[in-house]
């Protein structure tokens, strides 16, 4: 028997960070193309005003809201307002991030460490922390929240994304126990390598990178968007009604431990 998820979200609504490229653009055109009233949110305005107007051309609901998810006052601003302009808000994909400059840590410059930290770690908070309210006024709803492989292992050379990224993690778990009994569902998820910009930038730093990435990941390729986006839907429907407080692994097998010989 197969299911179908054509509608799945209709008549509900949310928001989606990091939406003008990459997973939270593929995530927002995903909760769209199934039903959803989505509010796109990036710093980037015109690329996400452009991916707007491609959704509404192809029949889905969406506005943008450009916003700096660092700025606490902003990112009240755009959840209210989110929540506002559909009546309700049931869903929240926290996606936005960035993975900062390459250091060993005794080299991380203290403003690289603060720029990461706070839009990683800090503005999931400010999100979760405007979210929450509506999410529990309207009876439940679910959130999920971007963390990384390197929420749940060591990358050497970007410890601030490192850090904030198994903060999301630890974040993601509390909150998720606060909220259960409000009908608020809270995840995480943990993309490896997958096929974006920032992925694009980190395998442009040395010429073996990506070869080595895809060395390392047992199903032998990295992820698309929509590999990703999918899970998030998953998360974000009535389906995933038993799921909370999860970190769950995307990864094609990347964190599973180091290949052995088997002789
Ligand atoms: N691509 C990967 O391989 C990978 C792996 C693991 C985790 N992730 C995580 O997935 C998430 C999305 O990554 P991606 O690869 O799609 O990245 P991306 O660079 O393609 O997209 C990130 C988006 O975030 C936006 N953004 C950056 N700073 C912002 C700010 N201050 N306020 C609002 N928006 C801002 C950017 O404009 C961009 O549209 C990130 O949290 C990233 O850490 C990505």
């Amino acid at each position: 028997m197969t299911t179908s998820v054509e509608g799945q979200f209709t008549g509900k609504a949310g928001l989606v960070t990091g939406a003008s490229a990459g997973i939270g653009e593929a995530a927002a055109r995903m909760f769209a193309d199934r039903g959803a009233a989505v509010t796109l949110v990036d710093i980037d305005v015109d690329a996400g005003r452009r991916i707007v107007a491609e959704i509404e051309a192809g029949g889905g609901t969406a506005r943008f809201e450009g916003c700096d998810l660092t700025d606490p006052e902003a990112v009240k601003r755009m959840v209210d307002g989110a929540a506002k302009a559909y009546g309700r808000l049931d869903f929240a994909f926290n996606n936005a991030g960035i993975t900062g400059s390459v250091h060993p840590t005794a080299d991380v410059p203290l403003e690289e460490w603060e720029k990461v930290i706070k839009l990683d770690l800090t503005s999931v908070f400010y999100c979760m922390k405007y979210e929450i309210p509506h999410l529990v006024a309207g009876g439940g709803g679910a959130i999920v929240n971007t963390s990384s492989d390197a929420g749940t292992q060591a990358v050497a050379g970007i410890a601030a994304y490192v850090a904030a990224k198994h903060a999301v993690v630890g974040l993601t778990k509390s909150a998720a126990m606060e909220y259960a009994a409000h009908g608020v569902r809270i995840n995480a998820i943990c993309p490896g390598a997958t096929k974006t910009r920032m992925m694009a930038e980190w395998f442009a730093a040395s010429p073996d990178a990506e070869a080595a990435a895809t060395r390392s990941i047992p199903l032998g390729r990295l992820a698309e968007v929509d590999e990703i986006a999918e899970a998030v839907l998953w998360l974000c429907s009535d389906a995933a009604h038993y799921a909370i407080g999860m970190a769950m692994a995307l990864d094609g097998g990347l964190t599973l431990g180091p290949a052995h010989p088997t002789g």
